[in-house]
């Protein structure tokens, strides 16, 4: 991959996603979600137009990313409960932006809007430098095959456009259930102390914060009795 730059080129192309797209079959109410709500809730994607997130949420409020939020269920109760900070969700599968678009439209969220692209390129190219509050990863593809552990999206790659996007003091969280990867995290976000201050503390694992919802993948791992891990990083 290469390093972002201050003007993002739109021929640029990632070779190694973090993800395989399944279209996936939609419900009739995420087809018509995506009639009536994609409009309002959704923002259209175009390389090297920046995200003015005064205008598209119409307020100066913090704002929280949140990368590949699955079905949407938890990013929506944790914007629900946080009205105070504009949230943004950036997920590629289909069925999961139909279903978060129906949360929002049943929660009568005012606060909350979808991208649907590889968040890797939105990052690389859309979103502001020290724009972003937070950001949130939670439970990403493990890719578990050694031969596939370049899909895994937390790489120092991606670490330098987190570092970019986030404000001092701004907080990236990630959490996974998957322990090799969880290890992994940990060794790529404290070798970039420079720009990431551990808030647990070089070399460990935060405690899981109480206002994280459960995720539909945090569960499954919970089943399949794996230890979910969280990670708590400051920005500097
Ligand atoms: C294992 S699921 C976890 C979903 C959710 N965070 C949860 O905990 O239930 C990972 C999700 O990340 C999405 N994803 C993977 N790479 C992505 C990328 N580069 N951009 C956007 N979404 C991505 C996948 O489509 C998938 O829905």
């Amino acid at each position: 991959m290469n390093p972002p730059t201050d003007s993002p080129t739109p021929s640029w192309h990632r070779a190694i996603r973090s993800f395989v797209l399944r279209e996936g079959r939609l419900t009739l109410a995420q087809e018509r979600a995506f009639r009536e709500l994609w409009p309002r809730f959704g923002l259209d994607w175009s390389p090297g137009v920046p995200l003015d997130f005064g205008a598209i949420f119409g307020n100066d409020r913090p704002v929280v990313l949140e990368i590949g939020f699955g079905n949407g269920d938890s990013l929506a109760e944790m914007a629900e409960q946080d009205p105070a900070r504009n949230w943004l969700g950036i997920e590629v599968h289909r069925p999961g932006v139909g279903h978060l678009l129906l949360e929002i439209e049943r929660r009568a969220l005012a606060n909350l809007r979808i991208v649907r692209h590889d968040a890797v390129e939105v990052l690389a190219h859309s979103i502001p430098p020290v724009s972003l509050d937070a950001v949130q990863l939670f439970f990403p593809d493990p890719w578990p095959k050694r031969r596939h552990h370049k899909r895994r999206i937390l790489s120092p790659d991606l670490v330098v456009l987190l570092a970019r996007a986030i404000r001092p003091g701004g907080i990236f969280h990630a959490a996974t259930d998957w322990e090799p990867y969880a290890e992994q995290m940990l060794e790529t976000l404290d070798a970039a102390a420079d720009q990431f201050e551990n808030t647990a503390g070089q070399g460990q694992f935060a405690s899981r914060p109480a206002l994280r919802p459960l995720t539909r993948f945090e569960q499954r791992g919970e089943r399949l009795g794996h230890r979910v891990r969280d990670l708590l990083f400051r920005r500097r």
